[in-house]
């Protein structure tokens, strides 16, 4: 990745929201006694795992545009890793991509078994909206509806789950580079979609700001997707801390396999681009945003 030191302040930032999650999610995560006791254990054990803590840098820094305090931007960053968190326990199920490794440790099922994997995919997934609609997570119960709808509608049937189930559908059906676009859209561009939405939903935007970031994650959210599937492709396992050679092991449809490797990097590099252009309605404030596609595309893991 080529350094630049505004790239350095990026990653030092990146790195800070990274703790600070960390050590959040475990506040709200409490180990338990008594027989909920592995159901939590397996909760933290999925979610403490490490891991990039992406989106929930996208809450903070999109909140901080419009002085959110950190306080609340925390919460929903925490609520939106639990969802993102169960979404890899499903993931990495026998029933879906049947993986061992996930940030660098034994899948939750391999650690735990299946039926724990489920539930406590299940379990955060539930505990991510109890987060959200808590008054502690904003004051005004019209701004805690619209960010447990807004959470709704992108992790739901036409968000993430919608675009798993495309995803599946697509190692056994052809599809073309518009259909792949789609999914990948839902799949993964939904909950960081929601990211940046949840810092302007908080942050009371204009329709034109919040359209601008809509836009920017979009954009975002693609070259992200077509990263993470030319990193199955270039990647290593010890640097992914998960399995790669996956999706062309699955005959599946991906912007790599559509494209191949070279296009593929093009067409993240140019969404990157694209992605900065939506911000030039903010001041200096969407710095870190403007930096965040730089290291998309550039990642290792
Ligand atoms: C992996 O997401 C799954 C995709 C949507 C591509 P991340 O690459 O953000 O995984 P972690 O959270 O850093 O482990
Ligand atoms: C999964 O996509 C995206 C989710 C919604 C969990 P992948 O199956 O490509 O994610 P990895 O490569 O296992 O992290
Ligand atoms: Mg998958
Ligand atoms: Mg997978
Ligand atoms: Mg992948």
């Amino acid at each position: 990745m080529s350094e630049t030191p505004d790239i350095a302040v990026l990653q030092a930032e990146m790195g800070k929201v990274a703790e600070a999650i960390d050590k959040a999610l475990e506040r709200i995560l409490p180990a338990v006694e008594g027989h909920e006791a592995r159901l939590l254990e397996a909760m933290r054990y999925a979610t403490l795992a490490g891991g990039k803590r992406l989106r929930p840098f996208l809450v903070l820094a999109s909140g901080a545009l419009f002085e959110v305090p950190t306080e609340r931007t925390t919460r929903v960053a925490c609520a939106l890793e639990c969802i993102h968190t169960y979404s890899l326990v499903h993931d990495d199920l026998p029933c879906m991509d049947d993986d061992d490794l996930r940030r660098g440790m034994p899948t939750t099922h391999r650690q735990f078994d299946e039926a724990t994997a489920v539930l406590a995919g299940d379990a955060l997934l539930t505990y991510a909206f109890e987060i959200v609609a808590d008054p502690r997570t904003h004051h005004d119960p019209l701004v805690r509806a619209e960010l447990v709808h807004a959470m709704a509608r992108e992790a739901g049937a036409h968000g993430m789950v919608g675009g798993q189930m495309i995803d599946l559908l697509a190692e056994n059906q052809e599809m073309d580079i518009g259909g792949v676009t789609r999914l990948q859209q839902m799949k993964t561009g939904a909950l960081i979609r929601f990211a940046v939405d949840a810092g302007a939903i908080m942050g009371r935007a204009t329709k034109e700001q919040r359209h601008a970031l809509q836009n920017y994650a979009h954009d975002l959210g693609l070259a992200f997707q077509i990263v993470d599937d030319l990193l199955d492709v270039e990647g290593s396992a010890e640097e992914m801390g998960k399995a790669v050679g996956k999706d062309e092991d699955s005959g599946k449809a991906t912007f790599v396999s559509l494209l191949g490797v070279d296009r593929a990097r093009t067409q993240a590099q140019m969404l990157a681009e694209q992605a900065c252009v939506h911000l030039e309605t903010f001041d200096d404030k969407a710095e870190l945003l403007r930096l965040l596609p730089h290291f998309v595309v550039n990642r290792r893991h």
